[in-house]
């Protein structure tokens, strides 16, 4: 029987390149080998402030990026995680077996906390950013995966969900697995194009930082021709150049390269040479995603209907096992 695996994207902005090295690109490589739920994080979303309106386009664009990148709905199971009613039910059972200082030393939580309070000048943090992680705990345990793939910035929410499936396995005598994350061999961590000290990110203010998938893929171009580097213009991997690191990271995933080989690929080029090629092999791969994006829209009705059927078919029957073993039993 193939291994599972489970993972998704929060529907809160539009997809960068992060993402799809991160993880998108992970999900296709093992979509032969195992078994895949993939979904749209959508109910995640309402941790940050979206209008009804943003929300509708971020989850449909999310699913349609999904096969315009190459997820292929025959062989993986793909929804959106609002049809499957289970994953909100298990979210309470996951939030009473977790405790307040475990949640408060989130790191995420503790960023995007600060940036909430430093936003709307006030300490109002909103509840769903505290509770996220149960939310994600759920989503995975409730398909009881082997692995989950997910970039770097996920490895502390996975090591909460494996200490909630310890617990919950003792406390309610069941058998979830320990889930282990999966982390893409390059590119685990994609930097900001202007701050590459920190991570590219779907809701940075600055959109010169980011390439996102369905930028204009001229104008994805020049943000790498404008992106923060140095001034030594040798290229090279070192732990001191961060922005050459991440150009020279994207450049080797999406030409399915080592970072040695793309190293190589540059000993002789200055900067203005390097960011041009690594523009180019950005532009090029933006025009394929954005071709096959528009063809997936027409089918987006049907795939989600055919991804919603198919979880909730392991979704029922793993939380119907779950309440009953909670103390919910049938007469
Ligand atoms: P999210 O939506 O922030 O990111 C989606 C996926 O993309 C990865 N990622 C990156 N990888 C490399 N470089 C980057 N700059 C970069 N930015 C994002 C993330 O690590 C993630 O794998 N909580 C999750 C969504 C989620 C989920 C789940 C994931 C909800 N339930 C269950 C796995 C299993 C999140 O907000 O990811």
């Amino acid at each position: 029987m193939k291994k599972r695996i489970v993972s998704g994207i929060t529907a809160t902005g539009s997809l960068t390149i992060g993402n799809y090295i991160g993880a998108i690109k992970n999900f296709i490589k093992h979509q032969n080998d195992y078994e895949m739920f993939i979904f749209v994080a959508d109910l995640h979303a309402l941790t940050t402030t979206i209008s009804p309106e943003e929300l509708d386009k971020n989850r449909k664009e999310i699913l349609a990026l999904y096969i315009a990148c190459g997820l292929n709905h025959k062989k993986s199971t793909i929804f959106f995680q609002s049809d499957v009613p289970a994953h909100s039910i298990f979210n309470w059972i996951t939030i009473t077996n977790t405790t307040m200082g475990e949640l408060s030393r989130m790191n995420q939580f503790k960023d995007k906390s600060a940036k909430t309070k430093q936003s709307n000048g006030t300490d109002n943090i909103p509840t769903g950013l505290f509770v996220y992680p149960t939310l994600m705990a759920a989503d995975i345990l409730l398909y009881n995966p082997e692995f989950v793939p997910v970039g770097v910035d996920q490895k502390q929410h996975l090591e909460l969900t494996r200490n909630l499936a310890s617990r919950l396995n003792k406390k309610y005598n069941l058998n979830f697995n320990e889930p282990k994350p999966l982390f893409s061999e390059i590119g685990s961590k994609i930097m900001s194009l202007k701050s590459p000290e920190f991570k590219m990110s779907k809701s940075d203010n600055d959109k010169n930082a980011s390439i996102f998938l369905l930028d204009d893929p001229d104008l994805a171009f020049d943000k790498i021709k404008k992106s923060v580097t140095d001034s030594e213009n040798k290229v090279y991997y070192s732990k001191d150049k961060p922005g050459v690191n991440n150009l020279l990271t994207i450049y080797a995933s999406l030409s399915e390269i080592t970072i040695e080989k793309a190293e190589e690929d540059f000993k002789n080029s200055n900067y203005k040479e390097f960011k041009e090629v690594v523009g180019s092999v950005v532009r090029d791969f933006l025009i394929e995603i954005q071709k096959k994006y528009s063809e997936s829209l027409i089918n987006l009705p049907s795939i989600a209907k055919e991804g919603s059927i198919k979880a909730n078919v392991i979704a029922e029957k793993n939380i119907a096992k779950i309440l009953n073993h909670v103390g919910y039993k049938k007469f």
